[in-house]
């Protein structure tokens, strides 16, 4: 692939070094280096740029695989593709971040790198009649944090496909499409909530999902209050951290209680002594958070940033007790947020295992906020903390369209 390589182009666009300072123009910075990235590799402009985001989820995990219900909204940090079509099958991808690789349109396969999230989708989109393409990806989302990176990339290739093979865009089954390529292309057997809060949210709303029915509402973020990442530094690997496990364990808890899936189980039904002590806490945890992620939507509708931080900790307390996917530098990290005046609550988000959470702040009490958490985080762990506020942003979207294409 002709080009410079990825580190040279990104000292030249000179994007600030501490990813969590947000310049004004931030975002056309990042579309001026995708765009660079994209021209400089492949000696032509992009025919089309596309931006799909991250999403933190601020209440409901572990609950989206047994069709419940769960409350996230999209990141202002993305993944952004600049696509043009080839003559041929091939697709070739470069990546500031990733690094570089090809696959055939004809013969797909998987090569265990970041080019299976493209291949997947490829493969899941029906590749019969797909253009080949040439992307250039550059991200600020850090992978393995819990912010759902893969789905970002895998939503961003089904619109850059869409977009140049003129198949039109349909946001749920596009989320649909992108699932499927996670769960039997990648191999992890993740829900719905990352993919299609990737392709539906709307800014300034965080985004309450039926997985069942896939209906969804759009709940306004109330004013005066600050959704705040806050990334442990620590990282971990969906395909390999016992999220395909707790899945099993959760359908074979649903199988004893005779349900199709946990959504449908209620506490009362838990006592059953055919449930063995591990199951009987995921479902536990899943019965529960179900009905904390209702509670949590009536409270941001009411205003009630009260109610909704206490949820946040009793979820967080829910999945490191029930469903033990917290870790030792997420609990100090949440301690660390939840003893600052004007938090409202904290807790883990996404798998865990490692990543991020997520705090509820009153927006007076920032900045103090993120330096005193570091601060603790650090004495605590010896860890660095990152902390950032997000606002709500929409969902995937083409940011540019050449007008040769
Ligand atoms: C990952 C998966 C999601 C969801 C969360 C936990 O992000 O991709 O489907 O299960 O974990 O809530």
């Amino acid at each position: 692939m002709p080009g410079l390589s990825s580190s040279t182009l990104l000292a030249r666009t000179a994007l600030p070094e501490s990813l969590n300072v947000r310049a004004s123009g931030w975002e056309s910075c990042v579309r001026e280096a995708v765009a660079a990235l994209f021209e400089q590799s492949f000696a032509r402009p992009a025919s089309v740029i596309v931006r799909a985001p991250g999403r933190i989820n601020l209440i409901g995990d572990h609950t989206d695989y047994n069709d419940g219900f769960v409350l996230p909204m999209a990141l202002n940090r993305a993944v952004w593709m600049a696509a043009s079509g080839r003559t041929d099958r091939a697709v070739r991808v470069i990546s500031s971040e990733l690094g570089e690789g090809r696959f055939e349109l004809d013969g797909l396969s998987r090569q265990g790198t970041f080019v299976d999230y493209l291949s997947g989708v490829a493969w899941a989109m029906d590749p019969v009649g797909l253009p080949g393409l040439d992307i250039a990806i550059t991200s600020d989302l850090p992978a393995g944090a819990g912010l759902s990176s893969s789905a970002a990339i895998e939503i961003a290739t089904l619109l850059a496909f869409s977009e140049l093979g003129e198949r039109g865009w349909d946001p749920v089954g596009s989320a649909k499409t992108a699932r499927r390529a996670e769960n039997e292309w990648v191999g992890v057997a993740s829900g719905i909530m990352d993919q299609l809060i990737v392709a539906i949210a709307r800014a300034g709303h965080a985004t309450l999902i039926d997985c069942r029915s896939l209906r969804v509402k759009a709940l306004p973020i109330p004013g005066g209050v600050e959704v705040v990442v806050l990334d442990s530094g620590t990282r971990r690997n969906l395909t390999d951290s016992g999220y395909n496990e707790r899945r099993l364990a959760c359908d074979r808890a649903a199988a004893v209680l005779g349900v199709e899936k946990l959504r449908d189980a209620g506490l009362g039904m838990l006592d059953d002594a055919r449930l063995n002590p591990v199951d009987l806490r995921r479902a536990r945890h899943v019965v529960t958070e179900n009905d904390r992620v209702l509670a949590f939507a009536s409270a941001l509708e009411l205003n009630d940033l009260v109610a909704a931080g206490s949820l946040m900790n009793l979820s967080h307390e829910s999945l490191r007790a029930d469903f033990s996917v917290s870790t030792a530098a997420l609990d100090a990290l949440v301690d660390s947020a939840r003893s600052q005046p004007g938090c409202f609550g904290a807790r883990l988000t996404g798998a865990g295992m490692g990543g991020c959470a997520v705090a509820l702040v009153r927006s007076e009490a920032m900045p103090a906020f993120v330096e005193c958490v570091r601060t603790a985080y650090r004495t605590a762990t010896g860890l660095e903390a990152q902390l950032y506020p997000s606002e709500a942003t929409n969902g995937a979207e083409v940011v540019s369209r050449s007008a040769l294409s």
